[in-house]
């Protein structure tokens, strides 16, 4: 188990990038729910940012990758648009105890 933040780190949409015991991960807040995703573009298995933070598209509706512009659903991590649709995000297990996001 480790906490990963408070909810309230991450803005409502948005999303916020971490580095835990060497795994890179990044948490979304998006329509009242919570997901967390390895932080791994299955296209080339590298980050999905350039910039801290930047895992959402302009309009805040999809996960984007920097690199090659792919598009995932946020719900499920799916890919949509881009050079690997129906490849998936790799999702983290959590839960919500007392406002914080902990990885289990
Ligand atoms: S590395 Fe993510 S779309 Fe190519």
């Amino acid at each position: 188990m480790h906490t990963l933040c408070q909810l309230t780190d991450i803005p409502e949409p948005g999303a916020k990038g971490y580095e835990v015991e060497g795994r890179k991960l990044f948490a979304v807040r998006y329509r009242g729910e919570v997901y967390v995703y390895e932080n791994s573009c299955p296209h080339r298995s590298i980050p999905l940012e350039w910039n801290p933070d930047q895992f959402l598209d302009y309009d805040k509706l999809y996960i984007q990758c920097a690199t090659h512009g792919a598009l995932f659903r946020i719900d499920t991590g799916v890919c949509i648009s881009g050079p690997c649709v129906e490849d998936s995000l790799s999702p983290v297990a959590f839960q919500i105890e007392q406002e914080s996001i902990i990885l289990i």
